[in-house]
Protein backbone atom coordinates (compact mmCIF):
# COMPACT_ATOMS: atom_id res chain seq x y z
CA UNK A 1 0.00 0.00 0.00
CA UNK A 2 0.88 3.74 -0.22
CA UNK A 3 3.16 5.24 2.48
CA UNK A 4 0.92 7.77 4.22
CA UNK A 5 2.37 11.32 4.15
CA UNK A 6 2.62 13.18 7.34
CA UNK A 7 1.66 16.66 7.50
CA UNK A 8 2.05 19.09 10.79
CA UNK A 9 -0.56 19.37 12.70
CA UNK A 10 -1.91 22.45 13.03
CA UNK A 11 -1.63 24.84 16.25
CA UNK A 12 -5.37 25.18 17.58
CA UNK A 13 -5.98 28.77 19.14
CA UNK A 14 -7.89 27.88 21.81
CA UNK A 15 -10.31 31.22 21.10
CA UNK A 16 -12.76 32.35 23.72
CA UNK A 17 -15.78 30.82 22.84
CA UNK A 18 -14.10 27.78 21.01
CA UNK A 19 -15.12 24.58 21.84
CA UNK A 20 -11.33 23.35 22.37
CA UNK A 21 -10.85 25.97 24.74
CA UNK A 22 -14.10 24.73 26.39
CA UNK A 23 -12.52 20.77 26.47
CA UNK A 24 -9.45 21.89 27.87
CA UNK A 25 -10.82 23.80 30.37
CA UNK A 26 -13.20 21.28 31.66
CA UNK A 27 -10.41 18.77 31.29
CA UNK A 28 -7.92 21.01 32.98
CA UNK A 29 -10.43 21.56 36.08
CA UNK A 30 -10.52 17.65 36.69
CA UNK A 31 -6.95 16.91 36.40
CA UNK A 32 -6.55 19.91 39.00
CA UNK A 33 -8.77 18.31 41.03
CA UNK A 34 -7.80 14.54 41.00
CA UNK A 35 -4.49 12.98 42.53
CA UNK A 36 -4.23 10.10 39.70
CA UNK A 37 -2.91 6.64 41.18
CA UNK A 38 -0.21 5.88 38.33
CA UNK A 39 1.10 2.05 38.53
CA UNK A 40 4.53 0.53 37.13
CA UNK A 41 3.89 -1.19 34.53
CA UNK A 42 5.88 -4.64 34.11
CA UNK A 43 4.34 -6.76 31.26
CA UNK A 44 1.48 -5.00 31.15
CA UNK A 45 0.82 -5.79 34.88
CA UNK A 46 0.34 -2.44 37.19
CA UNK A 47 2.47 -2.78 40.54
CA UNK A 48 2.29 -0.68 43.44
CA UNK A 49 5.08 -0.44 45.93
CA UNK A 50 6.06 0.92 49.34
CA UNK A 51 8.25 3.65 47.13
CA UNK A 52 5.34 5.98 46.90
CA UNK A 53 5.88 9.43 45.25
CA UNK A 54 3.88 12.42 44.65
CA UNK A 55 3.54 14.73 41.34
CA UNK A 56 2.87 18.53 42.87
CA UNK A 57 1.77 20.94 40.45
CA UNK A 58 4.95 23.34 39.94
CA UNK A 59 2.75 26.61 40.79
CA UNK A 60 0.47 25.09 43.23
CA UNK A 61 2.61 23.22 46.40
CA UNK A 62 -1.25 22.41 47.51
CA UNK A 63 -2.33 20.57 44.55
CA UNK A 64 -1.30 16.79 43.91
CA UNK A 65 -2.07 15.40 40.68
CA UNK A 66 -0.20 12.12 41.15
CA UNK A 67 0.32 9.45 43.04
CA UNK A 68 3.01 7.27 41.94
CA UNK A 69 5.88 4.60 42.46
CA UNK A 70 9.62 3.86 41.86
CA UNK A 71 10.60 0.69 40.38
CA UNK A 72 13.56 -1.37 42.54
CA UNK A 73 16.29 -2.41 40.80
CA UNK A 74 14.94 -6.31 40.85
CA UNK A 75 11.86 -4.93 39.14
CA UNK A 76 14.18 -3.13 36.74
CA UNK A 77 15.98 -6.11 35.73
CA UNK A 78 12.62 -8.30 35.71
CA UNK A 79 11.42 -5.99 33.28
CA UNK A 80 14.50 -5.53 30.73
CA UNK A 81 14.35 -9.87 31.07
CA UNK A 82 10.43 -9.56 29.71
CA UNK A 83 11.54 -6.89 27.19
CA UNK A 84 14.10 -8.94 26.14
CA UNK A 85 11.94 -11.92 25.44
CA UNK A 86 9.32 -10.40 23.57
CA UNK A 87 11.64 -8.77 20.60
CA UNK A 88 11.39 -11.67 18.56
CA UNK A 89 7.97 -11.85 17.47
CA UNK A 90 7.89 -7.72 17.96
CA UNK A 91 9.99 -7.47 15.60
CA UNK A 92 8.94 -10.03 13.13
CA UNK A 93 5.04 -8.22 12.96
CA UNK A 94 4.73 -6.10 9.75
CA UNK A 95 6.04 -2.63 10.14
CA UNK A 96 3.17 -1.20 8.81
CA UNK A 97 1.08 -2.99 12.10
CA UNK A 98 3.70 -1.60 14.50
CA UNK A 99 3.74 1.92 12.71
CA UNK A 100 -0.51 1.55 12.95
CA UNK A 101 -0.47 1.51 16.32
CA UNK A 102 1.22 4.99 16.35
CA UNK A 103 -0.70 6.95 13.77
CA UNK A 104 -4.10 5.42 15.82
CA UNK A 105 -2.24 7.07 18.86
CA UNK A 106 -1.38 10.26 16.43
CA UNK A 107 -5.48 10.39 15.62
CA UNK A 108 -6.17 10.12 19.19
CA UNK A 109 -4.46 12.70 20.23
CA UNK A 110 -5.38 14.66 17.69
CA UNK A 111 -8.88 14.20 18.18
CA UNK A 112 -10.37 12.89 21.81
CA UNK A 113 -7.22 12.87 23.79
CA UNK A 114 -6.27 16.70 22.96
CA UNK A 115 -7.58 18.07 25.68
CA UNK A 116 -6.64 15.47 28.13
CA UNK A 117 -3.14 15.24 26.89
CA UNK A 118 -2.93 19.38 27.39
CA UNK A 119 -4.40 19.36 30.34
CA UNK A 120 -1.84 17.03 31.84
CA UNK A 121 0.91 18.55 30.79
CA UNK A 122 -0.07 22.42 31.97
CA UNK A 123 -0.89 21.03 35.79
CA UNK A 124 2.37 18.96 35.45
CA UNK A 125 4.77 20.78 33.90
CA UNK A 126 3.44 24.24 34.21
CA UNK A 127 2.65 25.31 30.71
CA UNK A 128 0.29 27.87 29.59
CA UNK A 129 -2.24 26.78 26.85
CA UNK A 130 -0.04 27.30 23.34
CA UNK A 131 3.30 25.97 25.37
CA UNK A 132 1.06 22.55 25.81
CA UNK A 133 -0.79 22.52 22.91
CA UNK A 134 2.89 23.13 20.51
CA UNK A 135 4.35 20.57 22.53
CA UNK A 136 1.78 17.88 23.74
CA UNK A 137 -0.68 17.99 21.01
CA UNK A 138 1.18 19.04 17.34
CA UNK A 139 4.64 18.16 17.99
CA UNK A 140 3.51 14.65 19.43
CA UNK A 141 1.14 13.72 16.88
CA UNK A 142 3.95 14.70 13.99
CA UNK A 143 6.63 12.71 15.82
CA UNK A 144 4.30 9.50 15.42
CA UNK A 145 2.87 10.59 11.88
CA UNK A 146 6.29 11.47 10.52
CA UNK A 147 8.74 9.16 11.98
CA UNK A 148 5.47 6.40 10.61
CA UNK A 149 6.20 7.63 7.59
CA UNK A 150 9.63 7.32 7.56
CA UNK A 151 10.32 4.05 8.81
CA UNK A 152 7.84 2.88 5.99
CA UNK A 153 9.96 4.64 3.53
CA UNK A 154 13.41 3.11 4.68
CA UNK A 155 11.56 -0.31 4.62
CA UNK A 156 11.11 0.51 1.00
CA UNK A 157 14.66 1.61 0.35
CA UNK A 158 16.21 -1.56 -0.76
CA UNK A 159 19.02 -2.88 -2.51
CA UNK A 160 19.60 -3.40 -5.84
CA UNK A 161 19.13 -7.04 -7.62
CA UNK A 162 21.25 -6.77 -10.76
CA UNK A 163 21.44 -10.52 -12.02
CA UNK A 164 18.54 -12.53 -12.60
CA UNK A 165 18.61 -15.54 -10.35
CA UNK A 166 19.90 -13.23 -7.19
CA UNK A 167 17.50 -10.99 -4.87
CA UNK A 168 18.91 -8.62 -2.29
CA UNK A 169 16.84 -7.18 0.76
CA UNK A 170 17.58 -5.76 3.66
CA UNK A 171 15.62 -6.86 6.97
CA UNK A 172 15.67 -3.79 9.14
CA UNK A 173 15.37 -5.52 12.65
CA UNK A 174 15.74 -4.10 15.53
CA UNK A 175 18.91 -3.68 17.52
CA UNK A 176 19.16 -6.49 19.68
CA UNK A 177 18.28 -6.22 23.40
CA UNK A 178 16.16 -3.81 24.85
CA UNK A 179 16.36 0.15 24.54
CA UNK A 180 16.26 2.39 27.52
CA UNK A 181 14.58 5.95 27.01
CA UNK A 182 15.13 8.16 29.78
CA UNK A 183 12.82 11.29 29.29
CA UNK A 184 12.90 14.30 30.43
CA UNK A 185 10.21 16.92 31.40
CA UNK A 186 10.21 19.54 29.37
CA UNK A 187 8.49 18.26 26.40
CA UNK A 188 5.62 16.09 26.48
CA UNK A 189 6.38 14.73 23.35
CA UNK A 190 10.04 13.96 24.06
CA UNK A 191 9.02 11.37 26.01
CA UNK A 192 6.34 9.80 23.58
CA UNK A 193 9.37 9.99 20.62
CA UNK A 194 12.38 8.74 23.45
CA UNK A 195 9.97 5.30 24.03
CA UNK A 196 7.69 5.29 21.19
CA UNK A 197 10.42 5.51 18.09
CA UNK A 198 12.96 2.37 19.40
CA UNK A 199 9.15 0.69 19.85
CA UNK A 200 7.96 1.32 16.33
CA UNK A 201 11.26 0.25 14.88
CA UNK A 202 11.12 -3.38 16.62
CA UNK A 203 12.43 -2.95 19.83
CA UNK A 204 11.08 -3.31 23.19
CA UNK A 205 11.29 -0.05 25.46
CA UNK A 206 12.11 0.65 29.22
CA UNK A 207 10.64 3.89 29.77
CA UNK A 208 12.19 5.92 32.48
CA UNK A 209 9.66 9.30 32.29
CA UNK A 210 10.65 12.25 34.27
CA UNK A 211 8.99 12.30 38.10
CA UNK A 212 7.37 16.11 36.79
CA UNK A 213 6.77 14.40 33.71
CA UNK A 214 4.79 11.70 35.22
CA UNK A 215 1.08 11.95 34.41
CA UNK A 216 1.10 13.33 30.83
CA UNK A 217 3.92 10.57 30.04
CA UNK A 218 1.92 7.74 31.37
CA UNK A 219 -1.51 8.89 29.65
CA UNK A 220 0.92 9.00 26.21
CA UNK A 221 1.64 5.51 27.55
CA UNK A 222 -1.96 4.81 28.16
CA UNK A 223 -3.10 5.75 24.57
CA UNK A 224 -0.29 3.75 22.96
CA UNK A 225 -1.99 1.05 25.04
CA UNK A 226 -5.41 1.34 24.03
CA UNK A 227 -3.85 1.78 20.57
CA UNK A 228 -2.49 -1.96 20.51
CA UNK A 229 0.40 -1.42 21.93
CA UNK A 230 1.27 -4.98 23.50
CA UNK A 231 2.51 -6.32 26.33
CA UNK A 232 6.46 -5.90 27.29
CA UNK A 233 6.92 -3.23 24.15
CA UNK A 234 6.97 -0.82 26.14
CA UNK A 235 7.78 -1.19 30.43
CA UNK A 236 6.75 2.29 32.12
CA UNK A 237 8.75 2.20 34.59
CA UNK A 238 9.06 5.51 37.14
CA UNK A 239 12.25 5.02 39.14
CA UNK A 240 15.67 6.69 41.16
CA UNK A 241 17.92 7.81 38.23
CA UNK A 242 21.07 5.96 39.52
CA UNK A 243 18.99 2.86 40.10
CA UNK A 244 17.44 2.87 36.93
CA UNK A 245 21.01 3.24 35.24
CA UNK A 246 22.83 0.92 37.07
CA UNK A 247 19.81 -1.46 36.77
CA UNK A 248 20.13 -0.65 32.79
CA UNK A 249 23.95 -0.68 32.75
CA UNK A 250 24.54 -3.88 34.06
CA UNK A 251 21.75 -5.90 31.66
CA UNK A 252 23.65 -7.59 29.35
CA UNK A 253 20.89 -7.30 26.96
CA UNK A 254 20.74 -4.05 26.87
CA UNK A 255 21.21 -2.46 23.04
CA UNK A 256 21.06 1.16 23.65
CA UNK A 257 19.94 4.42 25.58
CA UNK A 258 17.49 6.78 24.44
CA UNK A 259 18.57 10.16 26.45
CA UNK A 260 17.44 13.66 27.26
CA UNK A 261 18.91 15.60 29.72
CA UNK A 262 21.78 16.80 31.64
CA UNK A 263 25.65 16.49 30.64
CA UNK A 264 26.55 15.23 33.50
CA UNK A 265 24.42 12.18 33.33
CA UNK A 266 24.58 11.43 29.63
CA UNK A 267 28.50 11.31 30.35
CA UNK A 268 27.81 9.17 33.48
CA UNK A 269 25.85 6.55 31.34
CA UNK A 270 28.60 6.52 28.59
CA UNK A 271 31.18 5.46 31.05
CA UNK A 272 29.47 2.85 32.92
CA UNK A 273 28.29 1.46 29.51
CA UNK A 274 31.76 1.72 28.60
CA UNK A 275 32.89 0.03 31.65
CA UNK A 276 30.54 -2.70 31.42
CA UNK A 277 31.31 -3.54 27.46
CA UNK A 278 32.64 -7.09 28.11
CA UNK A 279 29.73 -7.88 30.00
CA UNK A 280 26.85 -6.45 26.75
CA UNK A 281 26.12 -9.04 24.01
CA UNK A 282 26.54 -6.34 21.69
CA UNK A 283 27.99 -2.12 21.68
CA UNK A 284 24.96 -0.74 22.94
CA UNK A 285 24.48 2.87 20.91
CA UNK A 286 24.21 5.95 22.73
CA UNK A 287 21.89 8.47 21.41
CA UNK A 288 21.63 11.68 23.77
CA UNK A 289 20.70 15.45 24.03
CA UNK A 290 21.91 17.30 26.47
CA UNK A 291 20.76 21.14 26.14
CA UNK A 292 22.73 24.36 25.54
CA UNK A 293 23.86 27.82 25.85
CA UNK A 294 21.88 28.94 22.86
CA UNK A 295 23.22 32.45 21.61
CA UNK A 296 20.94 35.21 19.77
CA UNK A 297 23.67 37.48 17.85
CA UNK A 298 22.41 40.92 16.33
CA UNK A 299 23.97 42.82 13.52
CA UNK A 300 23.23 46.26 13.33
CA UNK A 301 21.68 45.88 10.59
CA UNK A 302 18.76 43.94 11.62
CA UNK A 303 15.18 44.82 12.44
CA UNK A 304 15.19 46.02 15.93
CA UNK A 305 11.45 45.28 17.07
CA UNK A 306 11.98 41.83 15.49
CA UNK A 307 14.41 41.13 17.67
CA UNK A 308 13.19 42.23 20.81
CA UNK A 309 10.50 39.50 20.29
CA UNK A 310 12.23 36.97 19.13
CA UNK A 311 14.50 37.35 22.13
CA UNK A 312 12.22 37.85 24.52
CA UNK A 313 10.02 34.69 23.66
CA UNK A 314 12.82 32.03 23.10
CA UNK A 315 14.54 33.62 26.24
CA UNK A 316 11.21 33.39 28.32
CA UNK A 317 8.41 31.39 27.00
CA UNK A 318 7.71 28.38 29.05
CA UNK A 319 9.88 29.65 31.64
CA UNK A 320 13.06 29.40 29.44
CA UNK A 321 13.26 25.76 29.99
CA UNK A 322 13.63 24.29 26.98
CA UNK A 323 16.34 23.53 26.15
CA UNK A 324 16.97 25.69 22.78
CA UNK A 325 16.10 28.74 24.57
CA UNK A 326 17.98 31.63 24.19
CA UNK A 327 20.58 32.73 27.28
CA UNK A 328 22.77 35.04 26.01
CA UNK A 329 22.44 37.78 23.83
CA UNK A 330 24.83 40.41 21.92
CA UNK A 331 23.62 43.65 20.75
CA UNK A 332 25.22 46.60 18.84
CA UNK A 333 26.18 49.55 20.99
CA UNK A 334 24.68 51.70 18.36
CA UNK A 335 21.05 50.01 18.34
CA UNK A 336 20.99 49.40 21.89
CA UNK A 337 19.26 52.39 23.38
CA UNK A 338 16.26 51.07 21.01
CA UNK A 339 16.63 47.08 21.92
CA UNK A 340 16.87 48.05 25.43
CA UNK A 341 13.59 49.88 25.38
CA UNK A 342 11.56 47.37 23.05
CA UNK A 343 13.04 44.60 25.78
CA UNK A 344 11.96 46.48 28.56
CA UNK A 345 8.48 47.49 27.29
CA UNK A 346 7.50 43.83 26.53
CA UNK A 347 8.83 42.59 29.13
CA UNK A 348 6.88 44.69 31.83
CA UNK A 349 3.63 43.03 29.63
CA UNK A 350 4.73 39.09 30.45
CA UNK A 351 2.19 37.67 32.95
CA UNK A 352 2.75 35.04 35.36
CA UNK A 353 0.77 33.42 37.15
CA UNK A 354 -1.12 29.69 37.15
CA UNK A 355 -2.35 28.01 34.55
CA UNK A 356 -5.74 27.71 35.04
CA UNK A 357 -5.68 31.94 34.10
CA UNK A 358 -5.42 31.13 29.92
CA UNK A 359 -3.92 34.24 29.49
CA UNK A 360 -0.83 33.97 31.53
CA UNK A 361 2.72 34.01 29.49
CA UNK A 362 4.15 31.86 31.69
CA UNK A 363 4.29 30.28 35.22
CA UNK A 364 6.06 28.70 38.05
CA UNK A 365 9.90 26.59 37.02
CA UNK A 366 9.30 23.22 37.29
CA UNK A 367 10.20 22.18 41.22
CA UNK A 368 12.49 23.18 43.67
CA UNK A 369 15.79 21.46 42.68
CA UNK A 370 15.50 24.48 39.58
CA UNK A 371 14.20 27.39 41.73
CA UNK A 372 17.28 26.90 43.81
CA UNK A 373 19.79 26.80 40.86
CA UNK A 374 17.84 29.51 38.73
CA UNK A 375 17.52 32.16 41.77
CA UNK A 376 21.05 31.11 42.38
CA UNK A 377 22.03 32.30 39.40
CA UNK A 378 20.15 35.59 40.03
CA UNK A 379 21.99 36.15 43.20
CA UNK A 380 25.53 35.71 41.45
CA UNK A 381 24.52 38.36 38.87
CA UNK A 382 23.06 40.56 41.84
CA UNK A 383 26.84 39.99 43.40
CA UNK A 384 28.69 40.62 40.22
CA UNK A 385 29.86 44.28 40.20
CA UNK A 386 29.88 43.23 35.89
CA UNK A 387 26.36 42.53 35.86
CA UNK A 388 23.19 44.63 36.72
CA UNK A 389 19.95 43.75 36.67
CA UNK A 390 17.73 45.15 33.99
CA UNK A 391 14.23 43.67 34.75
CA UNK A 392 13.00 40.83 36.83
CA UNK A 393 15.37 39.79 39.02
CA UNK A 394 12.85 38.29 42.09
CA UNK A 395 11.62 34.85 42.86
CA UNK A 396 9.16 33.69 45.41
CA UNK A 397 8.87 29.87 46.18
CA UNK A 398 5.26 30.56 49.06
CA UNK A 399 2.56 28.90 46.97
CA UNK A 400 4.66 27.66 43.62
CA UNK A 401 8.79 27.97 42.13
CA UNK A 402 8.04 31.09 40.76
CA UNK A 403 11.18 33.38 39.32
CA UNK A 404 10.31 36.19 37.70
CA UNK A 405 11.54 36.76 33.76
CA UNK A 406 14.65 38.42 34.49
CA UNK A 407 17.21 40.14 32.39
CA UNK A 408 20.69 40.51 33.17
CA UNK A 409 23.23 43.35 31.60
CA UNK A 410 27.06 42.68 31.82
CA UNK A 411 30.37 43.81 30.57
CA UNK A 412 31.98 40.74 30.81
CA UNK A 413 31.16 38.64 27.86
CA UNK A 414 32.45 35.77 30.38
CA UNK A 415 30.60 36.01 33.89
CA UNK A 416 29.27 33.40 35.10
CA UNK A 417 25.85 33.64 33.76
CA UNK A 418 27.12 33.61 29.86
CA UNK A 419 28.57 30.68 30.50
CA UNK A 420 26.63 27.94 31.89
CA UNK A 421 23.36 26.17 30.78
CA UNK A 422 20.97 28.07 33.49
CA UNK A 423 17.45 26.45 32.20
CA UNK A 424 15.68 28.64 33.75
CA UNK A 425 13.76 32.55 32.63
CA UNK A 426 17.30 34.56 32.62
CA UNK A 427 18.73 36.09 29.51
CA UNK A 428 22.28 37.69 30.09
CA UNK A 429 23.06 40.20 27.75
CA UNK A 430 26.32 42.07 26.63
CA UNK A 431 26.30 44.97 24.41
CA UNK A 432 29.63 45.01 22.04
CA UNK A 433 30.84 47.97 20.03
CA UNK A 434 29.82 48.00 16.10
CA UNK A 435 33.86 47.82 15.47
CA UNK A 436 34.36 44.91 17.83
CA UNK A 437 32.11 42.67 15.93
CA UNK A 438 34.94 39.93 15.16
CA UNK A 439 36.18 39.91 18.38
CA UNK A 440 33.08 39.32 19.58
CA UNK A 441 32.08 36.24 17.63
CA UNK A 442 35.61 34.81 18.80
CA UNK A 443 34.58 35.81 22.68
CA UNK A 444 31.39 34.29 21.95
CA UNK A 445 32.44 30.94 20.23
CA UNK A 446 34.25 30.26 22.94
CA UNK A 447 32.50 30.87 25.66
CA UNK A 448 30.04 27.67 25.59
CA UNK A 449 30.83 23.90 25.71
CA UNK A 450 27.71 23.52 23.75
CA UNK A 451 26.11 23.69 20.13
CA UNK A 452 22.60 23.34 20.65
CA UNK A 453 20.65 26.36 18.82
CA UNK A 454 21.76 29.64 17.87
CA UNK A 455 20.20 32.81 15.84
CA UNK A 456 21.74 35.79 14.00
CA UNK A 457 19.81 38.57 13.09
CA UNK A 458 20.98 40.29 9.95
CA UNK A 459 19.49 42.53 7.33
CA UNK A 460 22.87 42.71 5.36
CA UNK A 461 23.24 39.21 2.69
CA UNK A 462 26.47 39.10 2.06
CA UNK A 463 27.45 39.29 5.90
CA UNK A 464 24.81 36.85 6.70
CA UNK A 465 26.89 34.28 4.86
CA UNK A 466 30.26 35.31 6.71
CA UNK A 467 28.28 34.33 9.49
CA UNK A 468 26.78 31.62 8.67
CA UNK A 469 29.80 29.96 7.41
CA UNK A 470 31.99 31.30 10.59
CA UNK A 471 29.17 30.02 13.20
CA UNK A 472 28.83 26.38 11.59
CA UNK A 473 30.08 24.73 14.54
CA UNK A 474 28.46 26.74 17.18
CA UNK A 475 24.58 24.98 16.47
CA UNK A 476 23.08 21.84 15.35
CA UNK A 477 19.85 24.56 14.82
CA UNK A 478 20.98 27.80 13.27
CA UNK A 479 18.89 30.42 12.41
CA UNK A 480 18.65 33.44 10.48
CA UNK A 481 16.53 36.19 11.99
CA UNK A 482 14.38 34.01 13.94
CA UNK A 483 14.44 32.96 17.31
CA UNK A 484 16.29 29.23 18.56
CA UNK A 485 13.34 28.32 19.89
CA UNK A 486 10.37 26.23 18.08
CA UNK A 487 11.44 23.99 15.83
CA UNK A 488 8.91 21.79 14.09
CA UNK A 489 8.92 18.27 13.42
CA UNK A 490 9.57 17.75 9.26
CA UNK A 491 10.85 20.93 8.94
CA UNK A 492 13.62 22.03 11.17
CA UNK A 493 15.35 18.57 12.23
CA UNK A 494 16.23 19.13 16.06
CA UNK A 495 19.63 18.37 17.47
CA UNK A 496 23.22 20.04 18.70
CA UNK A 497 26.71 19.01 18.38
CA UNK A 498 29.84 19.55 20.98
CA UNK A 499 28.22 18.84 24.29
CA UNK A 500 25.06 19.20 23.47
CA UNK A 501 24.57 15.66 22.45
CA UNK A 502 24.57 13.16 19.87
CA UNK A 503 22.88 15.18 16.90
CA UNK A 504 20.65 12.45 15.89
CA UNK A 505 18.39 14.80 15.07
CA UNK A 506 14.34 14.41 16.39
CA UNK A 507 12.08 14.97 13.98
CA UNK A 508 13.95 14.50 10.56
CA UNK A 509 14.06 11.08 8.71
CA UNK A 510 17.20 9.62 9.96
CA UNK A 511 15.92 9.61 13.37
CA UNK A 512 14.06 6.28 12.73
CA UNK A 513 16.87 4.79 11.47
CA UNK A 514 19.14 5.06 14.75
CA UNK A 515 17.06 1.87 15.88
CA UNK A 516 17.52 -0.57 13.96
CA UNK A 517 19.94 -3.04 12.79
CA UNK A 518 19.76 -4.00 9.44
CA UNK A 519 20.42 -7.58 8.03
CA UNK A 520 21.87 -7.60 4.63
CA UNK A 521 20.47 -10.92 2.70
CA UNK A 522 21.32 -12.50 -0.53
CA UNK A 523 19.01 -15.16 -1.69
CA UNK A 524 20.14 -17.09 -5.11
CA UNK A 525 17.51 -18.73 -6.91
N1 LIG B 1 12.58 21.37 19.73
C1 LIG B 1 12.38 22.37 20.73
C2 LIG B 1 12.67 23.74 20.20
O1 LIG B 1 13.23 23.85 19.15
C3 LIG B 1 13.24 22.11 21.91
O2 LIG B 1 12.37 24.70 20.84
Amino acid sequence: GAIPIAVNDPILPYAPGSAERKALREALTKVESTCKDIPIIVGGEEIRNDNVKYQVSPYNHSQKIAKYYWADKDLLTKAADAAVAAQHEWEHRPLRDRVQIFLKAAEMIKGPKRADICATTMAGQAKNVIQAEIDAACELIDFFTFNAQSALELETSQPLSPDVGITNRIFYRGREGFVAAISPFNFTAIGGNLAGTPAMMGNPTLWKPSDTAILSNYLVYEILRECGLPDNIIQFVPADGPVFGEAICEHPYLSMVNFTGSVKTFQHLNMEVSKNLPLFKTFPAMIGECGGKNYHFVHNSADVRHVAVGTIRSAFEYSGQKCSACSRAYFPASRWAEIRENLLSIHSQLKMGTVDDFSIFMSAVIDEASFNRVSGYIDAAKADPNCEIIAGGGYDKSKGFFVEPTIILTNDPKCLTMQEEIFGPVLTVYVYEDDKMDETIEIMKDTSIYALTGAIYCEKESLVQELTMKLRQTAGNFYINDKSTGSVVGQQWFGGAAKSGTNDKAGGPLYTSRFVSPQAIKRTH
